[in-house]
């Protein structure tokens, strides 16, 4: 059968594989999103008293690159199957207190925390908080998929004894392939996994706002290159226009207000967003974020892949500019050394 299939193909290679190009660009482009509702979530049990719905990614429908993002919500007293994945994944705290067990170590957390689960560790979720628990989790599976490398098993014992892979050597010379990738699996699963939110300080940072690292290699993580930054506007104010590679998720925490998204700097689309929302900034478009309340603060957590693959694609581009903040554009900036932000207090 291969062969025969082979014989009808009178295009040359180039003519295959720009066809093919040409087909997934127009195709990629029916994909975009821009915001996704909560009832735009289908929200389904997985388990007793344990329910789970996509904002993004293919089972939501909604297929994306790099990251996909989901909604996780626990009754109390419930807990989640014990999973493990090739792929990592970083969750942020919505609402509620509960418990994680990440390939044996145990974390309690509270709103606003956020956690990361490495590659291959076992993990579990669970909460006696009479409210329950609402988790948000992004995960590196569209790119591991895309690459043929996304396993998982899922009713896996849930508190394994520590360490990611734990197939691979331990004690290897590190300067060959084997020993390298050992090492890194095992930093992998080293690294840190839960960051309070009271333990790093909002800090105003040139694009208008205050902002705080909550998953970073700063900070400790080892992750796939997933990042996670709580990132709070003033209010009334915004944040300074600029474009960068998708895919770049922003979940609303708290607030209202609008985003701005174009090919061009201008001209582009308005969308208006509350509690609850995910902007998805998912190509390489114009955007601007914007606090529409007078009086009080909107905060997104932001989460993205880029500290992998936007440096992957710096390295192959160089030196096209794969990330754009004009200089007029910054200057329009908020100053956001104000000294009159409100504490900045989570919910209890
Ligand atoms: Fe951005």
């Amino acid at each position: 059968m291969a062969s025969s299939r082979v014989r009808t193909e009178t295009r040359s290679h180039y003519e295959v594989q720009r066809d093919r190009r040409q087909a997934f660009a127009e195709d990629w482009r029916q994909h975009r999103q821009a915001l996704i509702r909560p009832s735009d979530v289908a929200m389904s049990i997985v388990a007793p008293g344990v329910s789970k719905g996509y904002y993004i990614g293919t089972d939501a429908g909604r297929p994306t690159r790099l990251v996909d993002c989901a909604l996780h919500r626990l009754d109390a007293g419930s807990t989640t199957v014990a999973y493990r994945h090739s792929w990592d994944a970083v969750l942020f705290v919505v609402s509620g207190t509960g418990w994680s067990e990440i390939d044996g170590r145990r974390v309690e957390w509270r709103p606003w925390d956020a956690l990361h689960i490495p590659h291959w560790a076992a993990h579990r979720h669970g909460t006696d908080d009479p409210r329950g628990a609402e988790l948000l989790s992004v995960s590196s599976e569209p790119v591991f998929e895309t690459l043929g490398a996304a396993w998982m098993l899922d009713a896996v014992e849930p508190s394994p004894t520590a360490g990611a892979w734990p197939e691979l050597p331990t004690e290897r010379d590190g300067r060959d392939r084997p020993g390298r990738l050992a090492a890194a699996a095992q930093a992998a699963c080293g690294g840190r996994i839960h960051t309070d939110y009271e333990d790093i300080p909002l800090r105003p940072n040139p694009k208008g706002t205050r902002s705080k690292f909550l998953v970073d290699p700063s900070i400790g993580s080892v992750t796939s290159g997933l990042t996670m930054v709580m990132v709070q506007l003033g209010p009334g104010l915004f944040q300074a226009k600029h474009r960068h590679p998708g895919e770049a998720l922003l979940y609303v925490v708290e607030g209202r207000g609008h985003s701005y998204f174009g090919e061009d700097a201008t001209g582009g689309e308005e969308r208006s967003w509350e509690r609850g929302d995910l902007l998805v900034v998912d190509h390489f478009v114009w955007h601007q974020h914007f606090n529409d309340d007078p009086k009080r603060p909107a905060r997104l957590v932001r989460m993205h892949l880029m500290e992998t693959m936007l440096t992957t694609m710096q390295a192959l581009l160089d030196p096209l500019p794969l990330l754009e903040e004009p200089p007029e554009e910054m200057a329009k900036a908020p100053d956001a050394s104000m000294p009159d932000w409100p504490d900045d207090v989570r919910p209890s």
